[in-house]
């Protein structure tokens, strides 16, 4: 079996290259990454010299170079994880966000039906479905919740998903798309809530905080993601779509506080910063279609997960000093300075 994996340098694309070379130690892995600020090949290193595995670097949405690593490849499936991913800065400049996930996607499904490889595996977003008031815990978002996005991240990546159905319909490319939750766990780039709070903790700075903090989401920790994947490519039904995620809500203030005590810090840390622009309420995943047809559960509890993250930015501060001590820097005096 021969998987590509776009998108592999990054935060879950990584996570999962681990797990399938770890589970299925006779599949090939090639991963595709353009690596751009949220890629980093030193997250692969424990795998770079695995004979299982290569690496690539390209961009997506360059058709030439897709198209030759796919005819040489001649993958059994292809997984895209490959996307600017971080809501901020797609407020910020949705370009390249429309490029790289919506072109990238088509892209690589062209490359798919060209060379005749026969599945395709889109990683989506629960953003897809916009948000839930936060007086109705009753309601959850399920595989046929209308497409009501917020962002212009989730706007984008609800525009691939209509194209991977469309390819299904139309081309009779063989997709599955899933659409997950948010993610924790290691290797998470330090812009988004979690891995930013744990850094700025351990580094005594602010904890910016948006709006109140009463804002909702479903956490999720990155193995389980990963191994909901899996079962998926395995024996997920050709055309459907997949939510994952695992009732774990949680408002950004309780978050917040709960690593100050976990590190021991301050909760004067914390500074309550200016909304983000069009700020979801709450997302909340109603799992019941994969566990039912797939047998898929969350198996990482949130007090577990969470323990676990905590110790791993402990464990390795030289991977997150190394980006904070690069671009970003930029990014970050940019994105909070008016905040
Ligand atoms: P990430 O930002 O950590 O990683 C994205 C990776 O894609 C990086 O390695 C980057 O270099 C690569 N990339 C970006 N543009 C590329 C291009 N044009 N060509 C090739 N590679 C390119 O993102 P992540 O958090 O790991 O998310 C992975 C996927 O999962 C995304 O599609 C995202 O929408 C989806 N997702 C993420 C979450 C979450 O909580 N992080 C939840 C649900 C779904
Ligand atoms: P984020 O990790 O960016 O994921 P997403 O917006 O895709 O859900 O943000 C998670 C939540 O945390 C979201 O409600 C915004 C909030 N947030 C803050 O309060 N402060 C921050 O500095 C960041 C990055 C996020």
């Amino acid at each position: 079996m021969k998987i590509i994996v776009t998108g592999g340098a990054g935060f879950i694309g990584s996570n999962f290259i681990f797990y399938m070379l770890e589970k299925y130690p006779e599949y090939n892995i090639i991963c595709i990454d353009k690596l751009t600020y949220a890629g980093n090949l030193s997250t692969l290193k424990s795998v770079i010299n695995n004979p299982k595995f290569r690496f690539i670097k390209a961009d997506i949405c360059d058709r030439g170079t897709i198209d030759k690593v796919f005819e040489e490849v001649q993958p059994d499936i292809v997984v895209n994880f490959a996307a600017e991913s971080h809501v901020d800065r797609s407020i910020e400049d949705p370009g390249i966000f429309l490029k790289t996930n919506i072109w990238g996607t088509s892209t690589l499904m062209d490359a798919c039906l060209r060379f005749g490889i026969k599945r395709y595996h889109q990683v989506s977003t629960d953003e897809v479905y916009g948000d839930l008031p936060l007086d109705r815990p009753d309601l959850f978002f399920t595989e046929e919740t209308p497409l009501h996005t917020s962002s212009p991240y989730s706007s984008s990546k609800a525009g691939a998903d209509l194209l991977v159905l469309a390819y299904y319909r139309t081309y009779g490319l063989q997709v599955t798309i899933s659409r997950c939750s948010n993610n924790y766990g290691p290797y998470h780039f330090p812009e988004k809530l979690i891995p930013l709070m744990i850094v700025n903790a351990l580094n005594n700075k602010f904890l910016p905080v948006y709006g109140n903090g009463n804002n909702v989401r479903d956490w999720l920790y990155v193995e389980d993601h990963c191994k909901a994947i899996d079962i998926i490519l395995h024996q997920g039904k050709i055309g459907e779509v997949y939510n994952i995620g695992g009732h774990n809500e949680m408002r950004n203030i309780d978050i917040v506080k709960l690593i100050c005590k976990e590190l021991g810090k301050t909760e004067s840390l914390i500074t309550y910063v200016t909304d983000r622009k069009g700020h979801d309420m709450r997302y909340a995943i109603d799992p019941k279609k994969i566990h039912n047809e797939l047998g898929w559960l969350p198996e990482t509890r949130f007090t577990e997960g969470i323990k676990k993250t905590i110790k791993w930015y402990l464990e390795n501060r030289e991977w997150w000093e190394d980006i904070l001590s690069g671009e970003y820097q930029n990014y970050y005096k940019k994105m909070y300075k008016n905040k």
